[in-house]
């Protein structure tokens, strides 16, 4: 029997932080170093969902380059033959399950999704396109291709998981065949990577929203790349309440419990803090532990090798694409673009 699939996409154009990094790459570096030869780690940049909102083309080639080396300071082992790194372009099956898919999605379930909602009220009408409208039925194609079971990706991305099991289910209803081998539910998703993996850090500047790269001010993110000096600062001018008191209550005191919650992911113990009077305490520690993770990440970041890099590159994008032109060509068959007789 093949192995289970575990796949991740992390978009190039947008800057990388600590949320991607508890919420995306270290569920999926977990697995890939604790079982290895269990299963298969995809763990792939997205670049044609790049497009769907404005940006610097000038600037993307580095910007894949520069996720790819975070992938690998975050610890991916790319000596392992069952984890995978690739570009979503460089297999055309992506775009063309994308196209094949579009007639069995309807335009109101996209509409309705919650990212594209709110991405197009951001951008306003006249700058809304069809990628963006279409983005989720690329995504479920980069999903549905390998039939990955898991999919660890950030809160706000449920949706498009939830969209992609009934698109897969459609089709195998539709065509009476077990054609997708479709993602988990989310709930046992997050049973499997365990509910402490950070799929929801908040903003700390405003702690009732998520950490998120589209926040323009970034002053409640930590990016990957941000100095020391500057994460510290962001930790130290974190949102709180007049409460007083370190209490977890998401409801009442979001920016603690946030606090709270990032000390615990970074590997430090809450209860110390619980009950203290000060908040600046529990600040400071939170400080100390973002700055120690991100002074190492940096210095392992300098010494990636880029040429290992581009070897695993190409030889995932071959085996990958032969697995995915797999499903591509059931898919054409059963549709009816390719003759069943093979
Ligand atoms: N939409 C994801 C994000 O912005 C990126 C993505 C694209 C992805 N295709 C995927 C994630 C497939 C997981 C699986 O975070």
């Amino acid at each position: 029997m093949s192995k289970e699939v575990i796949l991740t996409g992390l978009r190039a154009n947008n800057d990388l932080h600590i949320g991607h990094v508890f919420g995306a790459m270290l569920p999926i570096i977990d697995v890939a170093k604790q079982y290895a030869g269990k299963y298969q780690v995809n763990m792939f940049i997205p670049d044609l969902h790049s497009f769907t909102t404005p940006i610097d083309h000038s600037k993307l080639q580095q910007q894949i380059f520069d996720n790819l080396r975070m992938f690998v300071a975050a610890g991916l082992p790319l000596d392992n033959p069952n984890v995978h790194i690739y570009r979503q372009s460089y297999i055309p099956a992506h775009s063309e399950l994308t196209i094949i898919m579009n007639n069995f999605t309807g335009m109101g379930e996209m509409e309705r999704m919650t990212q594209f909602k709110d991405k197009s009220a951001k951008l306003g009408t006249n700058r809304v396109t069809v990628g963006l409208f279409d983005y989720p039925v690329l995504m479920a194609c980069d999903i549905l291709l390998y039939g990955a079971a898991y999919v660890p990706v950030g809160d706000d991305q449920s949706q498009h998981i939830e969209i992609t099991r009934d698109l897969g289910q459609r089709l195998n209803a539709r065509f009476d065949q077990e054609l997708f081998v479709v993602p988990k539910t989310v709930k046992e998703q997050h049973e499997f990577f365990g509910k402490d993996q950070g799929l929801r850090i908040k903003d700390l500047a405003d702690p009732t929203k998520k950490m998120s790269k589209s926040d323009e001010t970034g002053k409640g993110v930590i990016f990957l790349n941000d100095s020391p000096e500057i994460a510290r600062k962001k930790v130290m001018s974190a949102a709180t309440d007049s409460l007083g008191g370190v209490q977890y209550d998401y409801r009442e005191r979001p920016g603690i419990s946030n606090l709270l919650d990032l000390l615990k992911l970074f590997g430090g113990s809450p209860e110390d803090f619980i009950g203290q009077t000060q908040y600046g305490p529990l600040k400071s520690a939170v400080a100390d532990k973002v700055t120690d993770f991100l002074e190492e990440f940096q210095s392992k970041l300098t010494s990636v090798n880029d040429d290992k890099i581009l070897q695993k590159l190409e030889i995932s994008e071959e085996a990958m694409a032969k697995q995915a032109n797999q499903t591509l060509f059931k898919v054409q068959q059963t549709v009816g673009l390719r003759s069943k007789d093979g």
